[in-house]
């Protein structure tokens, strides 16, 4: 599918963005592991977590559906359908990556396939745990999908040291850890998505610095019954487009604001984007007191790591607030002139799926900007760097690449080239080149539209409710 987008004059009204596609594919995933019946409101369309259903159904859960309420009646944790089933993955490296780590720590055998962009993403990052776990997989060469899960030995659990920031590779793990019948610890160096902690109401605590989140068979796995958030990275798209678009002005309500997925909405207020609250939530963007305490936690956690032997740490530990103690926010975003900045690496994993469109803001701001340590945006659904540097070039930005970023020359006044961009398949491509058309000097065509469906399937539609042209 080939979409035509017209430059703007300016983006209005309220969009309520599709539900929080992390957030979806975990509840799916943890119902299955619990006989408790689960209840999910305002469960996305968007493919990816459709996806989690139909694996989540393949495995034995009974799913119903009323609009965008799912109902799930999961199995349990040793109740998996199989073995030796196919399960289809599509275009879903979460669900690939959590699955796996599922079906290792179960021991039940499956084949997990997907399509042909999963089937170019890297799982020996997943393998190598999981195989020191117990559990034997099959790859293609090189450790790419489609992958073979069995277990023919005791589960070991491990202590396993992020090699890379990655809350895939986390939840994968830790996934296993819950059949362990000893703690299976994962240490982080650099925080990244905290979901899987949260929902599954896992044992964390800081030791050097580092979060240390614990998973075995002892850990109760709660019912998941939550109404899913807005979509942070869906509203990013908004954030952007409503900073660089003239006489712009959009509302997004309801949208998740976890502090470890919205390192975006800093980046952005830092680079002067106009980007508020709603009553009821602190200037922050967290209900009223929740970074208050949270900042209080962290700083006692701190202290108490300083003045605690390593053994005493480990036997401190904290349970992560309840299944729904995601914070939500409503966002209203204007028009503002943009400074460039620097986007560093710690900030990386915590906006992983905004950095494409925090590029087009780039392109629109008063001077240099640079980005670095994101190399592992050439490991998504494409290869993002080079996806959103030809992206800005045909569009005219003059773009530096470095091996693990990008240098981005920003000009406030700049007309952007009319252009015909290809998606590459890849939805935050897709809407990325979107945005930036917006602020093209005539229409711009984008192949391989219908990508922006596997994460947010209004997306064309919420782009012509907003624009005027
Ligand atoms: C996700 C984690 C991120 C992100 C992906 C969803 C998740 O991947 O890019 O879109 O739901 O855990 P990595 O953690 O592998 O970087």
């Amino acid at each position: 599918m080939k979409k035509h987008v017209a430059p703007a004059c300016g983006l209005q009204g309220r969009i309520k963005v599709p539900a929080d596609k992390s957030i979806a594919q975990r509840a799916a995933l943890f119902a299955l592991l619990t006989k408790e019946p689960s209840c999910i409101a305002n469960y996305p369309l968007a493919e990816d977590p459709q996806t989690a259903l139909a694996c989540t159904e393949k495995l034995g859960a009974r799913v119903s559906r009323k609009g965008d309420e799912i109902r799930v009646r999961g199995v349990g944790r040793n109740g998996l359908a199989g073995p030796d089933i196919m399960i289809d993955c599509g275009n879903s490296g979460t669900v690939m990556r959590m699955l796996s780590g599922i079906l290792a720590g179960a021991g039940r055998a499956a084949t997990l396939a997907g399509d042909k962009s999963l089937s170019r993403r890297p799982m020996k990052r997943i393998i190598d745990p999981l195989e020191q776990m117990g559990a034997r997989i099959r790859s293609s060469v090189g450790g790419y999908p489609p992958l073979h899960v069995s277990r023919n030995q005791h589960l070991k659990p491990i202590d396993f040291l992020l090699p890379v920031p990655s809350a895939q590779l986390k939840s994968c793990v830790l996934l296993a850890g819950l059949f362990g019948e000893s703690p299976t610890r994962v240490t982080e160096p650099v925080a990244s998505r905290n979901h899987t902690e949260i929902m599954l109401q896992l044992p964390t605590h800081r030791e050097g610095g580092m979060h240390v989140i614990t998973s075995s068979a002892l850990q109760f796995i709660p019912a998941q019954n939550l109404t899913v958030p807005g979509d942070f990275s869906a509203a990013a798209f908004w954030l952007v487009a409503g900073s660089i678009v003239e006489n712009s002005d959009i509302i997004l309500p309801d949208t998740g604001v976890n502090p470890t997925r919205s390192a975006a909405l800093d980046i952005l207020r830092r680079m002067g984007a106009d980007i508020r609250m709603e009553a009821g939530i602190d200037v922050n963007g967290f209900p009223p007191g929740y970074r208050t305490r949270l900042q209080e936690e962290q700083q006692k956690e701190q202290q108490n790591d300083r003045n605690k032997t390593p053994s005493e740490t480990e036997q401190h530990s904290r349970m992560t607030p309840p299944g729904d103690g995601e914070p939500v926010a409503g966002l209203r975003v204007r028009t503002a002139r943009l400074n460039p900045t620097e986007i560093q690496p710690h900030e990386i994993p915590i906006a992983i799926d905004e950095l494409p469109v925090l590029c087009v803001a780039m392109a629109f701001a008063d001077g240099v900007s640079r980005i670095t340590g994101a190399a592992e945006l050439r490991h998504k659904e494409t290869d993002r760097l080079a996806a959103i540097q030809a992206i800005l070039e045909a569009g005219g930005v003059r773009v530096e690449a470095l091996q693990d970023g990008l240098v981005i020359h920003g000009d406030p006044e700049r007309i952007i080239h009319p252009a015909r961009h290809d998606s590459r398949h890849d939805h935050r491509m897709a809407m990325s080149a979107a945005i930036l058309s917006l602020r093209a000097a005539s229409v711009s065509e984008i192949d391989h539209a219908e990508a922006a469906s596997v994460s947010y399937p209004s997306f064309w539609s919420h782009l012509d409710s907003l624009a005027h042209i």
